[in-house]
């Protein structure tokens, strides 16, 4: 085996792992629903491995259906996530018994497959980056159901480097233009391609995401009383939602604690919020004086190289993210603490924009100029338009495989149960 081949073997044997090791829960945990927002876990585990088949076994390898009787339930279009445990969907058991089976044939595909071909999908091992960074995309799902489910005991936390107080509250990028997205990196998804020239005026970003003190400051300073600070249709949200402070917080007298796969712990200062909405990221940036940076704003603070006029894969370069680099892959199950990781700054000198949480953007999911959708429309292309709202970064949940300063998420404005928070921006004065 050549060394991508490797490369590629390697990600999925990890990838399972972690798929495995989410679920190896008794069966009642995997099949019931623990919130209308998720599918049971069990539904997750089946699904990762029926859009292997697809991929993999189908499309590329023209290889017969080995289950085409299940593909409709495990169709994420044909049934909304509300209404999956109603169907008839493998239980436990079966499910690691076709996804096994399933990957066994993945592996001797892999041997086969012929990585320079022509073909898109097998070109550089597009069809393998695919299955992996979808599977890791659900895992990261699959997190967010067990926060969901209040279960203790499921997920462990690791060590992370200690926050650092002190530099900067902002970082400046100057005017002028960059390149955003890719057209070279093998595993982007379409909705990263093609690059696109972007002349920006120049803005300050914040060198660090929204901690949990400054949020603090934003609830006692009253901001979710005032409608001043939220757009028409958050405020309705917050007012019919009753919400006043992120998912997952309580106050118990004048103390503010969390609750983070089933355990109950004082909110840590210093570490930046997560569990917030666009709506509530949006308020609070009005409320400090700024408001959220635009998705192409993003992108530049985190990925732009102005001296080598060139993007990077990751902020501070091409180094695969290390403990000492970024808070990815799970390493514990929670943001580090502000300011932990110097050594991952951008060129323009922006901390932690990947890993700990995802950040939302200003902006709207749409195509870029020149976009064409691969290998299906219903990857990207559906849900373009002013219904989602652009996350970046990345997640301490999400795994360097499936991160990349040009890779983008987009979810609805109220949702709060993914790993999400925010940092701020504004326009340089004129
Ligand atoms: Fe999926």
């Amino acid at each position: 085996m050549n060394d991508i081949k490797e490369r590629i073997a390697k990600e999925l044997i990890a990838v399972r792992d972690r798929s495995l090791a989410y679920t190896a829960a008794e069966d009642d945990l995997l099949v019931r629903q623990h919130s209308p927002l998720m599918s049971p876990l069990v539904w997750d585990l089946a699904h990762v491995g029926n859009y292997e088949e697809l991929w993999v076994l189908r499309a590329a390898a023209g290889i017969t259906p080995l289950r085409p009787e299940i593909d409709d339930i495990y169709d994420a279009f044909k049934t909304p996530r509300k209404d999956r445990p109603s169907l008839p969907f493998l239980p436990p058991a079966e499910a690691r018994g076709y996804i096994e089976g399933v990957r066994g044939r993945v592996l001797d595909v892999l041997d086969a497959i012929d990585l320079e071909s022509p073909s898109p999908l097998h070109r550089d091992g597009f069809v393998f980056g695919l299955v992996i960074q979808h599977e890791h995309q659900h895992d990261e799902t699959m997190l967010a159901t067990l926060q969901l489910s209040g279960q203790p005991g499921l997920v462990s936390d690791g060590d992370l480097p200690p926050g650092r107080a002190g530099g900067p509250e902002e970082v400046h990028v100057p005017a002028g233009p960059f390149l955003m997205g890719t057209d070279t990196l093998p595993w982007a998804y379409d909705n990263e391609r093609p690059a696109t020239w972007v002349d920006l005026p120049g803005y300050r970003i914040d060198r660090l995401p929204v901690g949990n003190r400054a949020y603090l400051a934003f609830i006692e300073d009253g901001g979710y009383d005032d409608p001043r600070w939220w757009t028409p249709e958050g405020w309705q949200w917050r007012q019919r939602r009753g919400i006043t402070a992120p998912l997952f917080w309580t106050r118990d007298g004048g103390a503010w604690h969390r609750t983070r796969f089933g355990r109950v712990e004082p909110v840590p200062m210093d570490e930046p919020v997560q569990h917030v909405s666009w709506y509530e990221a949006d308020a609070y940036a009005r409320w400090a004086g700024k408001r959220l940076p635009t998705e192409a704003e993003w992108e530049k603070a985190c990925g732009w190289d102005p001296r080598a006029r060139r993007s990077r894969r990751y902020p501070w370069g091409e180094a695969d993210p290390g403990p000492s680099l970024a808070n990815l892959g799970h390493r514990s199950s929670h943001p580090a603490p502000l300011g932990a990781y110097p050594a991952g700054a951008s060129a323009y000198g922006a901390e932690q924009m990947v890993g700990d949480v995802w950040e939302w953007t200003g902006s709207w999911f749409h195509g870029y100029p020149g976009f064409r959708s691969f290998p299906y429309k219903e990857y990207s292309e559906v849900f373009f338009g002013e219904e989602y709202r652009v996350l970046r970064g990345g997640s301490w949940a999400a795994d360097p495989a499936a991160v990349r300063t040009t890779f983008r998420n987009w979810d609805y404005p109220i949702r709060r149960q993914i790993f999400t928070g925010f940092r701020c921006a504004r326009s340089e004065l004129v």
